[in-house]
């Protein structure tokens, strides 16, 4: 039995992500939780003729703890997005508190269970949960992935258009660093299929990946950020999870993770200076996070370039997260 949450049920990308989940065939139980309208959100879903129970909880009645109780993933896209002229650090301020308090509710109440994190900014909420379950004794670093796909498909789908495939899905496109603008490093280099992209299409190529949430932020004109393809990102890694859970042998994903705890993790730690946590393309197995592969070892010059700017980003939001939690120095 799988019971599976989303907290931050409502929004815009909660809600179409919980419909994507009230499709799986993994899923037996489907818990929402929001500030708002999650009952209304469950009540709709419910009448959905597959066979995950949908259930619906707000903060009154212990409903964070009602809805955590028994789950084995708990997804958080909750928080607030960006509109045009924000970065993704400009919504720490209040989804740091958001997301630590979340994940106090998963430490008490769900210790054990796969914890994929939206919530921007991702290279530093992702570090503010790390140390929250540190905090209460319950951190495995196996099982804490900052959700990083939105930038895979991104990858895929852009790459496409750009070498004229029709089906973006053949390619697979380590994404690795960090999820906002140049933290963000797809190594084209390693495309399979294999790309022969030089100069300046690279170079834009490159660039609308790392800025590719722009592009949707702008367009929506501050109505908000990605929330459609971000729920198939999301969907995407949940669906990879529970297939490794259910036995599935070889599902990769690249996530945004705390290297150490995580075998081949160190290996990865020795190349990039001083990182606790960077994405990287992990095997999924039924633990979690059981091998890190290592793709830095083979990037090219133009790529070791893109991953230098990306240190310098990283080391400063990752820092920001911790010291959120631990107190700064
Ligand atoms: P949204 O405003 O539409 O929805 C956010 C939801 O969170 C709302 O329903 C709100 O009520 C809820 N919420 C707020 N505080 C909460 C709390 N304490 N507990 C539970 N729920 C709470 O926003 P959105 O467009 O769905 O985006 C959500 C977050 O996801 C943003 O921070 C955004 O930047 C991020 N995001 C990340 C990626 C990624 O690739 N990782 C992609 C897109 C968006
Ligand atoms: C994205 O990459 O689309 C998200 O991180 C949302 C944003 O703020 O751009």
């Amino acid at each position: 039995m799988v019971k599976a949450v989303v907290a931050g049920a409502s929004g815009g990308i909660g809600q179409p992500l919980s419909l994507l989940l009230k499709l799986s065939p993994y899923i037996d139980e489907l818990a929402l939780y929001d500030v708002v309208n999650s009952p209304g959100v469950a009540a709709d879903l419910s009448h959905i003729s597959t066979k995950a129970k949908v259930t619906g909880y707000l903060p009154a009645d212990d409903g964070l703890k009602a809805a955590l109780t028994g789950a084995d993933v708990v997804v958080i896209p909750a928080g607030i997005p960006r509109k045009p002229g924000m970065t993704r650090d400009d919504l720490f301020n209040i989804n740091a508190g958001i997301v630590r308090d979340l994940i106090t509710g998963i430490a008490l109440y769900a210790p054990s269970a796969f914890i994929l994190i939206i919530s921007n900014p991702v290279n530093s909420t992702v570090p503010i949960a790390a140390e929250v379950l540190k905090k209460h004794g319950v951190f495995d670093p196996k099982k804490l992935f900052g959700v990083t796909t939105l930038d895979v498909v991104r990858s895929e789908t852009f790459t496409a258009a750009v070498v004229g495939k029709p089906d973006p899905s053949v390619f697979k496109i380590p994404v690795v660093g960090g999820h906002s603008g140049d933290t963000i490093v797809p190594l084209l280099s390693l495309s399979e299929p294999k790309v022969e992209i030089s100069g300046s299409d690279r170079d834009a190529l490159v660039h609308r990946i790392q800025f590719g949430g722009d592009e949707v932020v702008q367009a929506k004109e501050g109505k908000g950020s990605a929330t459609l393809s971000m729920a198939h990102a999301g969907f995407r890694f949940v669906d990879s999870i529970l297939k490794a859970v259910a036995g599935e042998t070889g599902v990769v994903e690249n996530t945004f993770v705390y290297l150490s705890g995580i075998p081949g993790g160190d290996a990865v730690k020795s190349i990039i200076p001083g990182l606790d946590f960077f994405s990287v393309p992990v095997e999924l197995g039924p633990s979690g996070a059981v091998k890190v592969i290592n793709v830095l070892s083979q990037v090219s010059e133009y790529e070791k370039g893109l991953l230098e700017v990306a240190y310098t980003g990283l080391a400063a939001n990752i820092k920001k997260g911790v010291d959120f939690i631990v107190g700064a120095p």
